[in-house]
């Protein structure tokens, strides 16, 4: 079972890619939960419009993640998302530690960078694996990042914090596929923000394969 915890300064995305990425695994047949520790409870309300409960979610404390994460494991699910609040306390680092991979959600901007390496170096400490994630970001134009986004790649580098090669772009339609109950990969399927997700999600992918083979080996 793979654990993906996104974590990030307010308002980075953390609900709207846990949910956009869970979506994605259901899609690709995984049994796919998710755990919110935030009192938002974003992806609660997601589920109330989305008026199913085809991905099992569970709202909890962050003292009761880890037993969560456990009950998943023993109930043969494929892939647990952990959507996080935004300030970063001693139980976020809980919630943290217990990752596969820490997604650290991030815009490009002025604000995000500090909260970003705090979080990068913190799983550092915690020899957990993490993978910045840029999101509402500027579209890229002719193949070329825009400034913003190469400017936070750079400072990302400096900083050796790893960094997913792709973006996602600020687009009308993930809060429209939110607000209808659905990821964006079932909202406009054809559209450009679903294949930016689904990009990310062949990534995320990747680990999951990455560790089936460890075990098996
Ligand atoms: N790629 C995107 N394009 C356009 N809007 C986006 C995108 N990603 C997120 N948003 C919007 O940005 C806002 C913040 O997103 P979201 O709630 O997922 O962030 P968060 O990190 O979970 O916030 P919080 O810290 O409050 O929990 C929401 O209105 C969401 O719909
Ligand atoms: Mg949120």
């Amino acid at each position: 079972m793979l654990v993906l915890t996104f974590v990030g300064k307010g308002g980075s995305g953390k609900s709207s890619t846990a949910i956009n990425t869970a979506v994605l695994a259901m899609l690709g047949g995984y049994r796919v939960g998710v755990v919110d520790t935030d009192p938002q409870a974003s992806v609660q309300l997601w589920q109330a419009y989305r008026g199913q409960k085809d991905i099992p979610l569970q709202m909890c404390r962050p003292a009761e993640v880890r037993e969560l994460v456990d009950q998943a494991r023993r109930s043969q699910f494929d892939l647990v998302v952990i959507d996080t609040p935004p300030q970063m306390d001693r139980s976020t680092a809980v919630t943290m530690a217990l990752a596969d991979l820490v997604c650290v959600m991030t815009r490009p901007g002025a604000f995000d960078l500090s909260v970003t390496l705090s979080r990068t170096r913190l799983a550092e400490r915690q020899g957990v694996n993490h993978a910045v994630i840029i999101n509402l970001a500027p579209p890229v134009r002719n193949g070329v990042d825009a400034p913003l986004v190469a400017d936070l790649r750079d400072a990302l580098k400096i900083n050796e914090a790893a960094c997913w090669h792709g973006q996602l772009t600020s687009r009308v339609a993930v809060p429209a596929a939110l607000a209808n109950g659905q990821g964006i990969a079932e909202f406009a399927p054809e559209g450009l923000a679903a294949a930016e997700a689904r990009r990310l999600w062949a990534a995320l992918e990747r680990r999951f394969e990455e560790k089936l083979h460890a075990i098996e080996a």
